[in-house]
């Protein structure tokens, strides 16, 4: 008997029903993702997510190439599948939508330090950033996050007297008398990268805690 064409239906099939599978069916879920537009409690129209500034965006290159990743992830797993948000690292789970505008979706694997989604939400400081990144021992104690002193310079004061954006450092973590330590923009942008990383709006899929869910917001704009 000739099998040909069963073979053949056969090998079709197979290439057919994975390329649906695999292909297809995720491009319709996760491809046709889009902003999501909502009303806050001021009334006020929403849209989340955006695209980053060029700013924010050359700072996520930087998280990249310095490798946060090894020791940071960015996902929060949802309610009963791990403490995430009871450590506060987010108010609610993360999903597909929050990363439709990352060319390089940073998920990472190891969690050595705490998650950062919503980091910029936890700590918006520019400053803090700033010396935290120059050593983190200096605001959080202890720290075993390595310092990244080559994202700033240290320079003699000039004759203006010492610069506003130059870090207030004292004590161990001083320099000598006459010198001060500034960022460079590569610590700007990775700064303004880390405020960029904020997750708590409302999504149809995945909703804030009731008392700030997008709902109860509609409803209290429309009262
Ligand atoms: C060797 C592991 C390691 C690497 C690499 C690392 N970190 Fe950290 N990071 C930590 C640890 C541990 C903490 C918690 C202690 C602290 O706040 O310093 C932390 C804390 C932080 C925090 C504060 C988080 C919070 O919830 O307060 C930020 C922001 C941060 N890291 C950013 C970065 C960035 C940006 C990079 C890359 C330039 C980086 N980290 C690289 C281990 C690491």
């Amino acid at each position: 008997m000739n099998y040909g064409p069963l073979l053949f239906l056969g090998i079709l099939f197979t290439l057919a029903s994975s390329w649906f599978g695999l292909v297809l069916m995720p491009n319709r879920q996760l491809g046709a993702l889009v902003a999501n537009t909502s009303t806050n409690d001021a009334g006020a129209v929403v849209v989340y997510p955006q695209a980053r500034s060029g700013q924010a965006q050359q700072g996520a290159e930087l998280y990249r190439s310095l490798g946060c990743i090894y020791c940071h992830s960015q996902q929060v797993r949802p309610e009963g599948f791990g403490a995430d948000i009871a450590r506060g690292w987010g108010k609610r789970r993360s999903v597909s939508r929050d990363y439709i505008y990352e060319p390089t979706v940073m998920l990472g694997t190891s969690r050595t330090g705490p998650d950062l989604t919503n980091i910029g939400e936890r700590q918006s400081s520019a400053e803090w950033h700033l010396t935290h990144l120059y050593d983190p021992r200096i605001t959080s104690k202890g720290s075993i996050m390595p310092p990244h002193p080559f994202l700033f310079e240290k320079r003699r004061i000039g004759a203006g007297g010492a610069s506003t954006n130059a870090l207030k450092l004292s004590g161990a973590f001083a320099v000598a008398a006459g010198f001060e330590v500034v960022p460079r923009p590569e610590a700007r942008q990775l700064v303004e990268y880390l405020r960029s990383l904020k997750t708590s709006f409302d999504l149809p899929e995945a909703h804030l805690p009731k008392k700030e869910s997008g709902d109860d917001a509609n409803a209290k704009a429309a009262k």
